[in-house]
């Protein structure tokens, strides 16, 4: 869909449809007082009638309003004035785009987004109404042999701006907008490809061809041969039950000077995670498919950034792999050495992220970076903990933690900071071991970070656990593209503030 902005009175509007807003009780918006005052009385004399209360999300479709040039105009409830909160705008604005669609208009003038939404400014306006509306599009039928299109007829979507003076920021907002929608699209369809075509090989491909469409982006790999001369043993430990190779796939991006240091993104990459000998109960098994979804959050946010084209430099490093039970499996009980040196206890196959992740965290010492974020599908334990709406934020660098939950907000996509401190770090010792790979049952999702913690102590550090955000369970089941709206983010205030230079 094409966006655009435009700064320009309602009744002036030459097009598909007019979208403009309606206020509960029964109180027309001032763009649609304007219209009303055009059409002598039109749309108040709806009103009055009771043929809109005004709710929010209700949708009144009307053509041939008098002496108006559009040929229709769309009247959205939405609610009342006061009470207008963020969540509130983005439904409304999902349920026009909606209704748009299943008009006939092919283009449309919204001005929605001249509504008040409490602290919030012309850009959040138009880009979350960008993100909105290319999120409510998003359909996954590549497997489908019989593909229902819907139908769409909606191409152009122009957003009005109070002011010409706004006009730059409202373009703004589309830009940016569209890069964290095609960013959320790439994080979606790769987390939804199943696990029998989405490997640890298929990961790479995927960075890959992400690789040849931008100059400056490029690609590498560490295959089980290389991560064993390297003495990744956790990471090659977890992949030993599986048919299929790890592989740690590395995706450059360079827009700033070789010598500012590099943010890793670092993405857990089980293409499946059937638990191993620890295996899991098979009740929604299925949805371990899911436990590559930090790693398609991670291409996907390259993708983002490819798209902005940012002034920083930015590795990802997404770790691939699957745990499976197998005569090859290992098992509980094990003992491992970690590229670290340090040496791990395993009591559960199925806390395997970590595995994969602390010898990640290892191997990216190498590009000096001035700042890591791992993200990963890590604990159901988060998923108690914070349900479906936030994102479990760990760090031990304090600064680092506030840019996270700042681009948290800033993007509204949800995250939590919970606790890391050293009293948590107790609970993982090991008789056997310098650790085991799990503590307790008490919070798992904090243990979890605590080992996290250990391999990552040379650089600034953060951990997102992503298990209740990655994707959506039940009927409407599918990746939801998440966190890459708010490391998209991050990335953006970055590159303003050039802190990473
Ligand atoms: N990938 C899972 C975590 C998970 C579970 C995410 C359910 C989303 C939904 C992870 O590898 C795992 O199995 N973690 C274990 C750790 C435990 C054995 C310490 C868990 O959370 O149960
Ligand atoms: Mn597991
Ligand atoms: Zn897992």
């Amino acid at each position: 869909m094409e966006f655009s902005v435009k700064s320009g009175s309602p009744e002036k509007q030459r097009t598909a449809c007019i979208v403009v807003g309606v206020f509960e009780p029964r109180r027309l918006s001032g763009v649609a007082e304007q219209l009303d005052q055009v059409s002598e009385g039109y749309l108040s004399g709806l009103l009055r009638r009771g043929d809109l209360e005004g709710k929010a999300g209700q949708m009144l479709l009307l053509h041939h309003v008098p002496n108006i040039l559009s040929e229709r105009v769309l009247l959205v409830g939405c609610g009342k004035e006061r009470e207008l909160d963020e969540r509130q705008y983005k439904q409304i604005i999902e349920k026009t785009i909606h209704t748009l669609n299943e008009t006939g208009s092919m283009e449309a003038v919204c001005f929605l987004s001249e509504l008040h939404v409490k602290g919030r400014d012309t850009y959040w306006k138009v880009r979350q109404a960008v993100e909105a509306a290319q999120a409510g599009l998003y359909t996954f039928n590549q497997l489908k042999t019989r593909k229902e299109e819907p139908r769409r007829p909606l191409r152009k979507l122009v957003f009005n701006v109070p002011t010409r003076r706004e006009l730059p920021l409202g373009e703004r907002a589309i830009q940016h907008g569209l890069a964290v929608s095609k960013g959320m699209n790439v994080c979606r369809d790769v987390a939804n490809m199943p696990p029998n075509i989405c490997t640890p090989r298929y990961l790479a491909e995927q960075a890959e061809a992400l690789a040849e469409r931008y100059d400056n982006l490029s690609f590498s790999a560490v295959d089980e041969q290389q991560m064993a001369e390297l003495g990744m043993n956790a990471y090659l430990a977890v992949g030993r039950g599986s048919e299929h190779e790890s592989v740690l796939t590395l995706l450059h991006y360079k827009g700033a000077a070789d010598d500012s240091a590099p943010i890793v993104l670092v993405g857990k990459g089980l293409t499946f995670d059937a638990g191993g000998i620890s295996i899991k109960p098979s009740a929604n098994m299925d949805e371990m498919k899911y436990d590559m979804g930090g790693a398609a959050s991670v291409l996907g946010t390259m993708q983002a950034l490819a798209e902005l084209q940012l002034p920083v430099n930015v590795i990802a490093a997404i770790a691939g792999c699957e745990n499976m039970p197998d005569g090859k499996a290992y098992r509980p009980g094990d003992v491992l050495t970690t590229m670290s040196g340090q040496t791990v206890e395993v009591l559960n196959t199925d806390a395997e992220g970590r595995l994969v992740l602390c010898d990640t965290l290892t191997y990216v010492e190498r590009f000096e970076p001035d700042t890591v974020i791992d993200v990963a599908t890590l604990t159901g334990a988060c998923v108690i903990a914070l349900g479906a709406h936030a994102s479990g934020l760990m760090s031990s660098h304090n600064p680092l933690a506030h840019e996270l939950l700042n681009a948290s907000e800033q993007s509204g996509d949800r995250a939590w900071r919970l606790p890391l401190w050293d009293e948590y770090q107790e609970s993982l010792e090991s008789p056997f071991a310098d650790m085991a790979n799990l503590g307790g049952r008490e919070a798992g999702t904090i243990t979890a970070a605590c080992f996290l913690s250990r391999f990552s102590k040379k650089y600034n550090w953060a951990h997102l656990d992503i298990a209740g955000t990655a994707w959506r369970s039940g009927a409407k089941k599918g990746a939801t593209g998440r966190p890459v709206p708010l490391l998209t983010q991050f990335l953006l205030n970055r590159a303003d503030s050039g802190q990473s230079d």
